[in-house]
């Protein structure tokens, strides 16, 4: 036991410590119902108008409006498509999801390893509830708030270039154990990646080599009626009621934007009809997507989403994510960042190398694929330093911000990622960070691709409405959320909003926007923090 819980004990008369529950999560509250199939939620949202005045005062006027939440209570049957199913993200979710469903164990010479998902905010992650009657913590898993569909229950397809079977992707892929991939071949070599989508002008000319899988036309209308065909095969076939898409193919070289050509969701489908040279695989993949009614996940920097394809979505009410997994550095730099500068500590220079040697890094050895790359790396902490005005002055007072990536093929997937962080604090103090992380890069990724698929079932399940100042709402006023999900930028390098939001890199508000949307919809406040039963008891002796 530690000082701290003796001394919780001894200050209230508690039990201490903390416990997660295991089961769903019920909430009884008048702002909460489960009715015709559906959780109907009411929510009290504060939000503050902030005025400034010539004198650079503030005057804050907090507003509330009453929402209502509709959500089908029941997670439909889901299927995953991804787009690169043959690469070490593709492979090694797959390998994951058939390991937990079959429960395969492996041995390593250290132990016997079990299946899990750890890695995921759904499977694995935890939201605090409140205090139990012996003053305990009570969590439970992220996955228990709300009914959500099971990774085990989640059916595996997609397409690749390559048309390795799966067992022999994730041989090629050498991220997981030998004996885990041995127990899994069987499984898996049945498993077979559908032709793809393929221009090479948007893709490493190191690539071509294994693009034996591809759709045999060059037509961008044939190949784009036929990834359309595809996911509706695949939901017919395997009974499914919803597909969610994932890109997890490379990173494609930037679509030139222009008008005419894909500003337009009309002038984008035109161009898909005349072939244009500018409208790229991906961007074929999400269109075919969207007209079927699939969420779009776009784990790559380049331009999927060009206008026409935001406005496309739009029109068809169906979510898209993106752009760029937010998976390791990145991810660490934007708690790094928001730590540091939320302390009011200066940072001036963020220096960050990674290196790795799997097929990703091989591609991105080509100048032109590395462009978005680069880009998607470098802009992850402006709303952070915007945020710290009395640090950071307007206009050309960021830190310098230095991105190196470097292809070392004997590493694999194993990456590396060494990153020094310098800043000022008090009296102009130097405060140097150095960090050094190293993981498979594809266990870092592949839980990530299963939350998005997840929550894009969860969130295409849920309405809204806003009461009228009488407090009610017509049934007929409810709607689907935004399509751009932002929500979704926990996941994501440069999180895709719907327009006039601000883009929020820092991961901590980040996952408080998931959380305290969840606790939305079943009816809970969002989480303060306060805990001021304690600081401040209700009965005083
Ligand atoms: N931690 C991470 O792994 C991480 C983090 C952020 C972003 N990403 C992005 O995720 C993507 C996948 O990473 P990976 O390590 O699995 O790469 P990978 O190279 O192992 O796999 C990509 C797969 O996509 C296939 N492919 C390429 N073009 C295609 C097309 N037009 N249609 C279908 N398949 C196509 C390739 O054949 C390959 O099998 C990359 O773009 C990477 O930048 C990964």
């Amino acid at each position: 036991m530690t000082d701290n819980t003796e001394q919780r004990k001894r200050s209230i008369g508690r039990v201490a410590g903390a416990i997660t529950a295991s089961g769903l999560l019920t909430v009884k509250s008048p702002n909460v119902r489960v009715e015709d199939g559906f959780i109907r939620s009411r929510f009290r949202y504060v939000t503050v108008n902030a005025v400034l005045d010539e004198e650079g005062n503030v005057v804050a006027i907090p507003t509330e409006r009453f929402y209502r939440f509709k959500t089908k209570f029941q997670p439909r049957k889901l299927g995953l498509l991804q787009v690169g199913w043959g690469g070490n993200n593709g492979s090694t979710v797959t390998a994951a999801v058939v390991a937990n469903q079959q429960g395969v164990s492996w041995e390593t010479r250290d132990r016997v390893h079990l299946p899990n998902y750890n890695g995921s905010l759904t499977q694995a992650a935890t939201l605090r509830v409140g205090f139990d009657d012996h003053g305990r913590d009570v969590f439970v898993p992220i996955k228990s708030v709300i009914p959500m569909a099971e990774p085990n229950n989640i059916v595996l397809g997609g397409w690749d270039i390559s048309g390795f079977n799966l067992a022999d992707a994730m041989d090629r892929a050498g991220v997981l154990e030998p004996d885990l991939r041995r127990k899994l071949r069987p499984h898996m070599e049945t498993m077979k990646p559908l032709p793809a989508a393929f221009d090479r002008q948007f893709i490493a000319k190191n690539q071509v080599p294994r693009a034996d899988n591809i759709i045999e036309s060059q037509d961008k209308q044939v190949q784009l009626d036929q990834l359309r065909r595809d996911i509706r095969d695949f939901k017919e076939q395997n009974g499914l009621e919803f597909v969610v898409v994932v890109w997890t193919g490379n990173s494609e070289r930037y679509a030139v934007e222009s008008e005419g050509v894909n500003d337009t969701a009309d002038n984008l489908l035109s161009s898909i009809k005349s072939s244009h040279q500018e409208v790229s695989p991906s961007t074929l993949y999400c269109v075919a997507s969207i007209l079927e009614g699939c969420p779009y996940v776009n784990g790559s920097p380049q331009n999927t989403f060009v206008p026409g394809a935001v406005e496309l979505a739009k029109k068809h009410n169906v979510i898209i994510s993106g752009d760029d997994f937010k998976s390791g550095q990145t991810k660490m730099k934007s708690v790094l960042a928001d730590y540091l500068i939320g302390c009011g500590v200066k940072i001036k220079t963020m220096v960050t190398y990674n290196h790795l040697g799997n097929n990703d890094m091989y591609q991105l050895t080509d100048e032109v694929m590395w462009k978005p790359k680069s880009a998607s790396k470098s802009r992850v902490i402006e709303d952070i330093v915007d945020s710290n005005g009395t640090l950071y002055k307007a206009g050309g007072d960021s830190p310098d911000h230095v991105v190196v990536v470097k292809y070392v093929p004997f590493l694999g997937d194993s990456k590396r990622d060494v990153s020094e962080y310098t800043s000022e604090t008090f009296m102009d103090c130097h405060y140097t960070t150095i960090m050094h992380n190293e993981c498979l890069d594809s266990a870092l990724c592949s839980p990530l691709i299963l939350d998005l698929a997840i929550f894009a079932e969860l969130f295409s399940r849920v309405l809204y409405a806003v009461e009228d100042e009488n407090g009610k709402v017509k049934e007929e006023s409810f709607s689907s959320m935004e399509s751009a999900m932002s929500v979704l930028g926990f996941y994501m390098k440069i999180p895709r909003t719907p327009p006039g939001e601000p883009i929020v890199n820092a991961l901590g508000r980040q996952k408080s926007c998931i959380e305290n949307l969840l606790r939305a919809l079943v009816g809970l406040e969002p989480e303060n923090n306060m805990l001021l039963e304690t600081k401040c008891p209700f009965t005083q002796a």
